[in-house]
């Protein structure tokens, strides 16, 4: 495992607080709330001197005194009622800046034991155009299966299509409907399969909202499609033949459109793969005696006692037999433990699904399928309008991802031209400047807050060049490579070790040191907004320091070839957060 920074300093104060017979762990380092006064501080002697009932600054200045003549420290300052402000000797930081240079992680944090993990993200479902309600899922997910690599775990990205339930039966009876001369709708229907699918994107994306709508108007047509799930699920060869037809259909879209925004699956698997295991899920789960039959219909009992709200059975099959949601979702975990047996499945779903997770979760557990513990939704709160609603088209639809691209790329394009990038560029090349400063818009504005949080949804403000923003970053990103090849032309010389002179370079050389504990708080917490943090920091730390330190042109040559590395380091490492946050970066803007 590598140690972060904090780690590293923690482990050094806490040598000293066992010196002074005190718990280490009271050590704890961590970034200043001062960053004025020191850039660390310890607060453990507070809780140390509690706990010996002694005064806490007599305490603090004993383990201080220990400290003063270690090499990592400039100096160790008692301060308030007994905290120790910590400040880095510039060699000890040089030091570490230049093993930082040397590693191929750009001083991430990786973690010791590698584990197998499923992440189970995008969520799209079969026949429904994406709208803005998967971006988050899909952006969030991509995010943390690059994070979760980086740190070392064997990880399985999985789509999880919603190709099952009934939207698949009102879509078979809607089409049976209208085309039933189709030969799949004989019920004697055994081959042959078409050689190309008999419907199209558009047939589906006009059936599905046909079809829906009449079986909430009509309970005739709501019985119809209740009937082509069931019979659709037992197997019916002519509803499967269809069937494939719409997965394959609507699969090729949306690839295209997650291809387009950076985003990527190991498995393409559906609701439906899970279907072959539901035998065996409901033999394990009725041999526990752990199934009741309940109004015709065969539960699971979920709710504990001392439930903050009611969480009610999970329904395993219909009185029909058909499947639900829960009952698929409990099966997958049983197929991916066949699959890959991962230590743990991650789900990045919307929030408003948290008690089907709940409900799957505890089932899970019941049966001895998988531990509650290993287990976790990671919800995420919703995208919203202005006016603070869920985000709605301006006719007050839902927006379709396709049409949401589109309007990006367009933006992205008046915002080159205005800032005047990429001008005189060949069009293949604007265009994909235009995707990336697009795309790194759309992301870092949804990663960047915590995920649980809304926010609200402003392309104006993702866009802009200025400020906490994904083309801000973009722009550090090509600025820094470009500042390092016109060293190159002018023969600035070669990159050396790194020693810090200017004010600016300390706080720059912190900037990138904090890289190990923003990525490990990232993983801990599933949360990418660390990144974003650590990336926005460390670009505004560059562009100080490139405001007040000469690179190519310093004539000192030591500094030159220290300044040259420090701006490489940084190069690489704001393109390391970027990608973990599933930013791509374009060659030059
Ligand atoms: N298709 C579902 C939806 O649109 C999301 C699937 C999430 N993953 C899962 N394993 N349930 O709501």
């Amino acid at each position: 495992m590598t140690l972060t920074l904090t780690d590293e300093l923690s482990a050094i104060v806490g040598a000293a607080f066992a010196k002074a017979g005190l718990d280490p762990a009271l050590g704890r380092v961590r970034p200043s709330d001062r960053p004025d006064l020191a850039p660390f501080q310890c607060n453990g002697p507070l809780a140390a001197a509690k706990a010996a009932k002694k005064n806490p600054r007599a305490l603090a200045e004993t383990v201080a005194g220990g400290l003063k003549a270690h090499p990592a420290f400039e100096s160790v300052a008692v301060a308030g009622p007994g905290f120790i402000n910590l400040t880095l000797r510039d060699a000890f930081l040089a030091e570490k800046l230049d093993a930082l240079a040397g590693d191929s992680g750009c001083g991430g944090w990786r973690k010791d034991e590698a584990e197998t993990i499923v992440i189970d993200y995008g969520g799209p479902n079969v026949a429904k155009p994406l709208h803005v309600g998967h971006l988050r899922s899909a952006i969030i997910g991509e995010s943390l299966k690059r994070l979760f690599r980086f740190a070392g775990d064997a990880v399985y990205a999985d789509v999880h299509l919603g190709d099952w339930g009934l939207p698949m039966g009102q879509l078979i009876a809607e089409l049976r409907r209208e085309r039933p001369d189709l030969p799949f709708f004989d019920p004697a229907f055994d081959g042959p399969y078409p050689e190309k699918p008999v419907v199209a994107l558009e047939d589906l994306e006009r059936l599905y909202p046909q079809a829906s709508a009449a079986c909430k108007a009509d309970p005739a047509r709501a019985e119809e499609a209740r009937q082509a799930t069931a019979e659709l699920q037992a197997g019916r060869a002519g509803y499967r033949a269809l069937w494939r037809q719409f997965v394959e259909v609507s699969r090729a879209a949306i690839e295209r459109e997650y291809a387009d925004l950076g985003v990527s699956f190991d498995w393409w698997k559906g609701e439906s793969d899970a279907d072959p295991f539901i035998p065996e899920l409901a033999q394990m789960l009725r041999a526990q005696g752990l199934t009741e039959i309940s109004d015709g219909a065969e539960i699971i009992r979920v709710a504990r006692e001392g439930d903050a709200r009611e969480v009610p059975p999970l329904i395993l099959f219909k009185s029909d037999g058909s499947v639900l949601y829960g009952t698929t979702d409990l099966a997958t975990i049983l197929e991916r433990k066949r699959a890959v047996d991962p230590a743990r499945i991650l789900y990045v779903v919307d929030q408003r699904q948290a008690l089907h997770f709940e409900q799957v979760f505890r089932a899970a557990d019941r049966a001895g399928l998988f531990p509650l513990d290993r287990l976790e939704h990671l919800g995420f709160g919703t995208m919203n309008g202005k006016d603070g609603r869920p985000f709605k088209t301006r006719e007050g639809g839902v927006l379709k991802l396709r049409d949401l691209i589109d309007m990006v790329d367009a933006r992205a394009r008046e915002r080159l031209a205005e800032g005047g990038l990429a001008e005189g560029y060949p069009e293949e090349e604007v265009a994909d400047i235009a995707r990336k400063v697009g795309v790194a818009a759309l992301k870092f504005a949804d990663l960047s807050s915590p995920r649980t949080t809304d926010y609200v949804f402003d392309l104006d403000r993702f866009m802009a060049f200025e400020g906490r923003t994904g083309p801000y970053l973009l722009y550090a990103s090509v600025r820094i490579r470009s500042v390092l090849r016109k060293a190159a032309e002018r023969g600035a010389g070669a990159p050396g070790p790194i020693r810090i002179v200017a004010p600016e370079e300390r706080d720059l050389a912190l900037a990138l040191l904090a890289f190990g504990d923003a990525t490990r708080l990232a993983f801990e917490k599933r949360m990418p907004h660390f990144l974003c943090e650590h990336a926005f920091g460390l670009a505004q730390a560059f562009s100080k320091f490139y405001a007040a330190c000469r690179i190519a042109d310093e004539s000192d040559a030591a500094t030159r070839a220290s300044r040259l590395s420090l701006a490489a380091a940084v190069g690489r490492q704001l393109d390391r957060a970027l990608d973990l946050l599933g930013i791509a970066v374009p060659e030059r803007m």
